[in-house]
């Protein structure tokens, strides 16, 4: 049995633990396409053992590399993706929306996938879990926590911009655990007048405030200097929490997810004769056709 592996779209933290649990079982008969679709265009693969998954399996990341490939939606990029899935018994794929999409494409010309939704987003349809997504969020919860003691000795204000793409699911859970003063969600959500007030009441009372902004409504810098016309006092700071959400270092709740979600792909390529998306709803493990 001949299996290939490949990461796809924005790295997603637990990842490696998937590739290193998946390299447990199947050993020198896994391999690996370097930096998703590209790699299976280009023929880009070798056994996995070379990219070495047991020491990344901890980290964030994945270790096999990924990539935004657009090639791979043109005829002549899938064309040539697909003759080199062929040579493999099953393809195990991990990514977000779009990688989903190309699973479907891949599983319509007969080619045996199991695709692992991943994308810190949490925005697979079907799915309540992504992987990715507690690591995203607990890093945000922690990065405030460690910046706000900060703020309050000088009453200022931290603007927080943080990645979710289009799904406000990180920054609501984030407000959830960790309450902040004001959420920027939409565009409506843009009321200079109301957040200013917000932020002076805070100051008057001696403490600092926290606004989350989600990444693409408006840029940071362009509502510090808006707010600032309003409060010229009140000092202002911005933290892109960003790249962090994917870089941190998986939660042990991830790393339960990621072992999960690696045990269900190897069941289902053991058990399954079809293509299956491995979506987590209810609290369960599901096996959903493609
Ligand atoms: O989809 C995951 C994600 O991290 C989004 O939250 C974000 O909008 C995007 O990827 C950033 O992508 P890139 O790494 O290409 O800048």
């Amino acid at each position: 049995m001949r299996v290939l592996v490949l990461t796809s779209g924005g790295d997603a933290p637990g990842m490696n633990m998937v590739l290193a649990t998946l390299f447990v079982r199947y050993k020198s008969n896994l391999y690996a396409a370097r930096a998703g679709f590209r790699g299976l265009i280009n023929n880009d693969i070798t056994k996995i053992v070379d990219f070495h998954p047991l020491h990344y399996s901890r980290e964030a990341g994945t270790c096999i590399k990924s990539s935004r490939c657009k090639a791979f939606e043109t005829e002549e990029g899938f064309k040539k993706g697909l003759e080199n899935a062929k040579r493999f018994d099953v393809l195990v794929v991990l990514g977000g929306n779009g990688t989903f999409n190309a699973c479907k494409k891949l599983a319509e010309e007969g080619i045996k996938v199991v695709y692992i939704p991943s994308t810190i987003d949490n925005d697979v349809i079907g799915c309540d879990y992504c992987l990715g997504y507690h690591t995203a969020v607990m890093s945000c919860v922690n990065t405030i926590n460690n910046i706000m003691p900060s703020m309050d000795s000088f009453d200022r204000c931290c603007i927080f911009e943080i990645m979710g793409r289009d799904c406000p699911r990180i920054i609501n859970c984030v407000n959830y655990k960790r309450p902040c003063d004001y959420m920027i969600i939409n565009k409506k959500d843009v009321n200079y007048e109301k957040i200013a007030n917000i932020i002076k009441n805070k100051h008057d009372l001696g403490q600092g405030s926290a606004i989350l902004l989600k990444e693409k409504v408006i840029k940071a810098g362009t509502l510090t200097k808006n707010l600032n016309k309003i409060e010229p006092d009140i000092e202002i700071k911005n933290v892109n929490v960003g790249y962090v959400q994917r870089g941190s270092k998986p939660t042990d709740v991830e790393m339960d997810y990621a072992r999960g979600f690696a045990k269900q792909a190897i069941e289902a390529i053991n058990k399954h004769k079809n293509s299956v998306a491995i979506m987590y709803t209810n609290n369960q493990f599901k096996f959903c056709d493609l």
